[in-house]
């Protein structure tokens, strides 16, 4: 009999409860009662396989795992109570009968809307009754059908649910892990439990090795195996899913479980294959099943994609950075405040500051000023159109001199967004181009003096006789004044004068081209120094010029001529006195003797006159050269004192002061022993 209170409170537990699961048997005693049958079978339809499969039962032994209504009139009479939508009475059916054990079946349609949800089939004695109770079994259906279709959505929740931390996981595991295998292999156990599949396991594809390899697998047999498939054997289903879009079904027979192969698809390119081995569908599951695991693979492949590109670039990256590391050049790299973003090995190696210690400092910290500037400068948007440029610029705080290029850093959208600087180191370059040039220099100076040398002596030896003659025989007639008149007196004084300065020049031709002729001894240089200055000391004071010595105590001995030393040095010395002689005010020549590393000694003749014009100074060792006015300076005293310094294996240097006056630099090689 119907019983609607019955009816209305089992409408309000499936509306209520969560498991319908639990419901069930209430449902078919529910039926039983209504119909006066003995037994109930609910079956749900499969649409792919298009059977009725039996899920709960009542008043049965056990129930029947074989699909119900296969015979073709138990499919008739399927089809007509689906069409009429209303529970028919049947009693010609005899094999269901039999699986019943009645005289009749009652079946009842389950469907929503279109869609055929399963059959529910009653099995009864009394046809009669049977018949007239078809509107409260309808009832019963319905009640069914929404028990069916709210289990259904609930499992849909559910898998959703899971899927979706599922999902979840994978996306972290696989990205945040260099390991893909590891985090894939979690992704299938996890799967498997989720899908009730027998197996899940990833292909990926190795292009080079024109391969699909299995990398991981719920099946750790499978990957032991190391399973590798050639990608161009389409016969294989695993490699060809691999070029399809869909996912697709592989059946194995109609009471087997199927295989699912999805393809793994990146943004351009084919990734691998996802299977899922005999996959338990539930009927009228497969359709949204197979979206979700299209979707699982799509959010593994975007997964699997990422942690392939991450590993692109990070191998790229390493590969940038060991190629700027390996550079021998220096490269740094600043943003637009001029602070350092990146620095080579070689960099960090010259300023002696390990890597991290150079970001966001200042580019003047380990740049002279003029670099620092013309890194600014380029800063500015270039007039001239010259995206880089070299210089070589001597840096005093990288210590050398430098080919620098400058060049621009350029963002994405070719904004300015720092400076690149290149320092190529060139001191060892510049050095020996300065030294070549210094010994071409001296060389020359050296030939010159060489050559002049023996025609001086020459001329001299000749000129000194008949000189020494005349100035003689001037003396020796004015020495007896009664022979000559007052007049020729005065001319003969004349002639001794000029014949006196010829013998003088002669003089110095003679210790000009006698300075080849050197005795050596041991001496303190320091002794030389102070005779001349004794030698001087009249005449600079005289002309009002304050000497100022400094002579470092415990110098090395030398070898050397004394005699000529102190030529040498009483000429530069005469000669700082002539200049000073051309200035006002405090008159103040500077004599130094210090050691010069191990091997030399210095001594530096300083003066406050005018300094050397730039014209005279590359010539101003040249024999003859003088700016003193004719007759007043015959232009060898510092070619003569050249000549001496170089005959002690020594170099005589000469620059202008930055305080002004010239610098003069003796600069002669010495042992270490020291002087008491
Ligand atoms: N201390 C100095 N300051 C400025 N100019 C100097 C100094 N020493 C030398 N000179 C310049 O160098 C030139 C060459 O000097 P050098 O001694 O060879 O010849 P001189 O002095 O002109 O002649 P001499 O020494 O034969 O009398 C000088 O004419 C002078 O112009
Ligand atoms: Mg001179």
């Amino acid at each position: 009999m119907s019983d609607p209170n019955r009816l209305g409170h089992l409408v309000r537990a499936i509306a209520l409860r969560a498991r319908i699961g639990d419901l069930l048997p209430e449902l078919h005693q529910h039926a039983l009662r209504v119909a006066g049958g003995r037994c109930t079978v609910l079956t749900r339809w499969n649409p792919r396989t298009e059977r009725l499969i039996g899920t709960s039962a009542a008043g049965l032994e056990q129930l029947d795992p074989d699909p119900w209504l296969r015979t073709s009139a138990e499919r008739t009479a399927a089809e007509r109570a689906w069409d009429v939508d209303t529970p028919l009475v049947f009693d010609n059916l005899t094999e269901l009968n039999g699986r019943l054990g009645s005289r009749a079946a009652i079946l009842v349609p389950l469907q929503a809307g279109e869609d055929r949800l399963g059959m529910f089939i009653v099995g009864t004695d009394d046809i009669a009754h049977a018949k007239r109770v078809t509107t409260d079994l309808a009832a019963v259906g319905d009640l069914l059908a929404i028990a069916l279709e709210r289990a259904r959505l609930q499992r849909h929740a559910d898998l959703q649910r899971d899927f979706r931390e599922l999902l979840a996981d994978v996306s972290r595991a696989v990205s945040s892990s260099i390991h893909l295998s590891a985090s894939l292999e979690i992704f299938c156990n996890r799967a498997r439990v989720l899908l009730s599949a027998d197996r899940i396991s990833v292909w990926l594809h190795d292009r080079r090795a024109r391969s699909l390899d299995l990398i991981a697998s719920s099946d750790a047999a499978e990957i032991e195996a190391g399973r590798r498939l050639p990608t161009d054997d389409a016969s294989i289903p695993v490699t060809a899913t691999m070029r399809r879009s869909r996912a697709e079904l592989v059946t194995h027979g109609p009471d087997l479980p199927p295989d699912v192969l999805v393809p793994l698809k990146g943004r351009r390119r084919a990734l691998g294959t996802l299977e899922l081995t005999r996959l338990q569908m539930e009927g009228g599951d497969e359709i949204d099943l197979l979206d979700r695991i299209e979707e699982v693979a799509r959010q593994l492949s975007s997964a699997i994609e990422n942690v392939w590109l991450l590993e692109d670039v990070l191998r790229s990256r390493r590969e940038l950075e060991g190629t700027f590391n390996s550079l021998a050049d220096l490269v740094v790299v600043s943003d637009e405040r001029l602070l350092i973003t990146h620095a080579n090995q070689a960099f960090s190696a010259r300023v002696d500051r390990r890597p991290a210690d150079l970001l966001e400092h200042p580019l003047a910290e380990f740049f002279g000023a003029d670099l620092v500037e013309w890194v600014d400068r380029l800063r500015q948007p270039a007039e001239h159109g010259v995206d880089y440029e070299s210089r070589e610029l001597e840096d005093p705080l990288l210590g050398g001199t430098f080919v620098f290029t400058v060049s621009p850093l350029v963002g994405r959208e070719d904004e300015r967004i720092g400076t690149v600087i290149v320092a190529r180191n060139v001191t060892d370059q510049a050095e020996l181009e300065a030294e070549r040039v210094e010994l071409r220099n001296r060389l020359t100076q050296s030939e010159k003096l060489a050559a002049l040398g023996q025609f001086v002596a020459g001329i001299a030896h000749e000129l000194n006789n008949p000189l020494q003659g005349v100035l003689g025989h001037v003396e020796l007639m004015l020495q007896s004044p009664a022979k000559v008149t007052a007049r020729a007196k005065r001319d003969l004084k004349l002639v001794f004068r000029e014949a006196d300065r010829a013998a003088k020049i002669v003089h110095n031709l003679l210790v000009f081209a006698g300075s080849r002729r050197i005795t050596r001894r041991r001496l303190n240089v320091n002794h030389v120094v102070t005779r001349v200055l004794s030698l001087r000391a009249t005449a600079c004071n005289a002309a009002s010029i304050e000497v100022v010595k400094e002579l470092a105590p415990k110098l090395p001995r030398i070898a050397g001529d004394a005699l000529l030393l102190q030529q040498a040095l009483l000429n530069i010395i005469v000669n700082a006195e002539q200049a000073l002689a051309t200035v006002e005010g405090p008159r103040r020549l500077e004599v130094r003797s210090h050691r010069r590393g191990r091997d030399f000694i210095e001594i530096q003749i300083a003066d406050n006159g005018p300094g050397i014009s730039a014209e005279a100074l590359p010539r101003l060792f040249e024999p003859f050269f003088t700016t003193k006015e004719v007759g007043q300076g015959t232009g060898l005293g510092l070619a003569i004192a050249y000549g001496i310094v170089q005959e002690h294996d020594g170099r005589l240097l000469v620059t202008n002061r930055s305080e002004g006056g010239a610098m003069f630099t003796i600069e002669l090689p010495s042992g270490s022993e020291a002087v008491e």
